[in-house]
């Protein structure tokens, strides 16, 4: 029998609302992080055709990013492993231009799956964005993600990860615990919710055993190897980064 992966917690309707209705609204500088994905996205890729919105949950980044592109109207994939989730994304994005793709990105295979949607007449994506996603990967196929994204992206493309990644110590950890406890706090304090509870909640929330963080810099190390350029941590706040980079035009896969 195979063992259960750990990273399979977010295939469940339960964590999938929990996580939507209860976690996602009180993430610190939610606003902030994606007016900058927008900002580099739109910067990078002014005429994008194609958004890839990785781990996609209920699609707020792709969202966000279709939303921006208003003079071109881009197309969006959004791809996730969770039904759920995918549903959620369907819910959220009625009539835009949008494709739900179910795939484990685990898998290499999930690129080709990508890259053969028929409807897409073949265009590559221009900018590529995951959410708190690829964390769950270990680090071998973190990198090989990476990879797999940048061999994907057309020339001139960007990718974008807002990630959970590693504290330099035990002490940040406790600082980012802290803080992040506070904001869940102050987002449920309006429903009866005490501190204590929440904290206790924060604790034992079930998609933490998934969870394989890796510091941001040896995450943009990684990019750098792979051929991204202008690669940077454009935000980071505690526990909570945006890195990324861009593929460089001469990079013609
Ligand atoms: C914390 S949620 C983030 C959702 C969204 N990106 C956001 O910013 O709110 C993580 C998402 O990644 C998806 N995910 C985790 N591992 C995956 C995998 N191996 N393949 C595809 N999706 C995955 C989960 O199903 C879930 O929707």
């Amino acid at each position: 029998m195979m063992a259960q992966r750990q990273d399979d917690v977010w295939q469940a309707q339960a964590l999938t609302t929990a996580y939507l209705e209860g976690v996602r609204g009180a993430i610190p500088l939610a606003a902030e992080q994606i007016d900058i994905i927008v900002r580099l996205a739109r910067a990078a890729r002014p005429d994008t055709r194609l958004i890839l919105d990785l781990g996609c949950g209920d699609g707020i980044l792709g969202h966000a990013l279709l939303d921006a592109f208003t003079h071109n109207q881009p197309k969006g994939i959004f791809a996730d492993f969770s039904k759920p989730m995918l549903d959620a994304a369907r819910s959220r994005l009625v009539g835009y231009e949008a494709t739900f793709l179910e795939i484990d990105y685990a898998r290499p295979d999930w690129v080709s799956k990508v890259s053969q949607l028929g409807d897409l007449g073949g265009i590559r994506p221009d900018v590529v964005v995951s959410g708190f996603s690829i964390h769950h990967q270990s680090d071998e196929r973190k990198h090989a993600v990476y990879r797999e994204i940048f061999d994907l992206l057309s020339p001139g493309g960007i990718f974008l990860n807002l990630e959970h990644v590693a504290s330099a110590s035990r002490w940040g950890e406790e600082q980012f615990e802290e803080y992040f406890i506070d904001s869940l706090h102050h987002y449920h304090a309006p429903f009866g919710k005490t501190r204590t509870e929440v904290a206790a909640d924060f604790y034992h929330r079930p998609d933490k055993i998934a969870n394989i963080l890796a510091p941001v810099e040896v995450q943009c190390e990684w990019l750098r190897e792979i051929g991204y350029g202008k690669v940077d941590c454009f935000l980071k706040v505690f526990e909570l980064a945006l890195f990324g980079g861009i593929k460089p035009e001469e990079a013609n896969h």
